[in-house]
């Protein structure tokens, strides 16, 4: 199991040094046996990386480019992640998608360069509620999985997959664990990736039922990696069902 916290545009490297004493102190011998990252601004990855030095728990970048340098205005490449010690980046989030151009294209040509470099991912995909509504989930999670599976033919152990419903991000809107294990389930016959993640108002509270599922094999925590204490009762509910 991985439980991921994305913390989108909050945390600097001040308020990021302390969560991460903060998470040494609370991750316990009760989170054994999960794996956990955190992923914080760019600005903040060295700040995470200096803290959590000697523990098992990786820190991930938010986004990378697959040029190794260049004129691309306010993107970061696989090597200056590395530098910053980041062992890992998430790819093709939905707020990226909605707000920034992303496509099923880029997303994957991200994916694939970071890999490449040694790197791990977590490629988001996930369908809107308009296309849910519509009767386009499978449809929109065939295109955006099969982007990464041609990019990506034989997925490593280091790509997860993070199934996010658009509708769940931030609203507090959780997909059922049914949804969410139909969703899986239907990724996991598109695309043999070892961890599909769920990801969508995952709370302390509904982590369990939705960890539980035959097909969901960890989270990508947004609002509630914020806090400390949060994040690692999620944490400890993981490793509660991996022992189990
Ligand atoms: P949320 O965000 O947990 O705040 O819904 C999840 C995500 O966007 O990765």
């Amino acid at each position: 199991m991985l439980i991921a916290g994305n913390w989108k545009m909050f945390k600097g490297p001040g308020e990021t040094a302390a969560f991460c004493a903060d998470l040494l102190q609370l991750l316990d011998d009760d989170a054994k046996g999960v794996d956990v990252v955190v992923a914080p601004p760019f600005v903040s990855l060295q700040a995470a990386v200096a803290e959590l030095e000697g523990s098992p728990i990786r820190v991930y970048a938010q986004n990378v480019h697959w040029e190794e340098e260049g004129a691309f205005t306010g993107e970061i490449s696989r090597s200056m992640l590395i530098a910053a010690g980041a062992a890992g980046a998430i790819v093709g989030h939905s707020e990226r998608r909605q707000h920034f151009g992303e496509t099923d294209e880029t997303a994957a040509r991200r994916a694939s360069a970071a890999l490449e470099a040694g790197l791990g991912v977590i490629a988001c995909v996930g369908e809107t509620l308009a296309e849910r509504e519509a009767g386009e989930t499978e449809a929109v999670l065939r295109r955006q999985v099969e982007a990464i599976a041609v990019a990506v033919p034989e997925p490593p152990g280091e790509l997860d997959v993070a199934y996010e419903p658009v509708w769940a991000i931030g609203t507090g809107r959780t997909a059922t664990p049914e949804t969410a294990q139909e969703a899986h389930a239907f990724i996991r016959g598109l695309y043999p990736v070892e961890r599909i993640l769920y990801g969508g108002s995952v709370k302390p509270e509904n982590a369990e039922e939705l960890l539980a599922q035959a097909d969901v094999d960890g989270a990508l925590v947004g609002g509630a990696s914020l806090d400390a204490l949060s994040f690692t009762e999620i944490c400890r509910t993981a490793a509660r069902l991996s022992r189990s």
